[in-house]
């Protein structure tokens, strides 16, 4: 049996998304995909990637995340806008059988909405890594778009929110190329 942390709210996982990779694995093999299968994801394995994101530290438990998970409506007004605004744009959200919108709600403090914002970003990175690891595949897109007032209202975003970008998720189609790291000499700088 998978192990606790994957149990979603409804129950136990399906086999087909076994969720025991290995921590450091899923880190290491975890690739952007931009190509997806047309089939739905499990409506319990996408609440349960959401409930995982929810794990993510932030300071004074803010919670500042939220997730909006795209109907088809809301899709389609968000090409016919993409679209209006840049022609040939909305096919790029038809990628993925599942788009999230991410956001941080943010409080107006300039401290507490730089942690709140970056607590996001891992929320959201949990729900591509825990996607990964149960065998599907993730894209976390910058949307411009989202930073518009027609976006903003179609989303039903709040004044205190900010757009972080949309996660796609589906079933993978095809392997990934490796994209290079810079070497840790590059990025790590040891202080007397
Ligand atoms: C904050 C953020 C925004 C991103 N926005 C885009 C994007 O708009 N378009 C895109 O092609 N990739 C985007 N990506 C994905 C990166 O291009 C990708 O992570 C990078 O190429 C490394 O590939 P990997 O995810 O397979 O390791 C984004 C990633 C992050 C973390």
């Amino acid at each position: 049996m998978p192990g606790a942390s994957c149990r979603s709210g409804a129950g136990w996982v399906t086999p087909l998304y076994r969720c025991d990779m290995d921590v450091e694995k899923a880190i290491r093999t975890r690739r952007t995909h931009k190509a997806f299968a047309a089939a739905r994801l499990d409506p319990a394995v996408l609440e349960g990637l959401l409930e995982l994101a929810r794990w993510a530290p932030n300071h004074r438990l803010t919670n500042p995340w939220r997730f909006r998970v795209l109907g088809p409506l809301t899709r389609d007004r968000l090409m016919a806008l993409a679209e209006a605004e840049e022609l040939g744009s909305a096919v790029k959200l038809q990628r993925a059988p599942t788009l999230i919108a991410v956001s941080a709600h943010l409080a107006g403090d300039p401290a507490q909405d730089r942690e709140d914002l970056l607590a996001t970003a891992v929320a959201a990175y949990l729900v591509l890594l825990g996607a990964h690891a149960r065998g599907l595949a993730g894209y976390w897109r910058t949307v411009a778009l989202l930073d518009g007032i027609e976006a903003r209202e179609i989303l039903g975003l709040a004044p205190q929110e900010t757009p972080v970008g949309v996660l796609y998720l589906g079933h993978p189609v095809q392997e990934q190329r490796v994209p290079e790291r810079a070497p840790l000499a590059q990025v790590v700088i040891h202080l007397d």
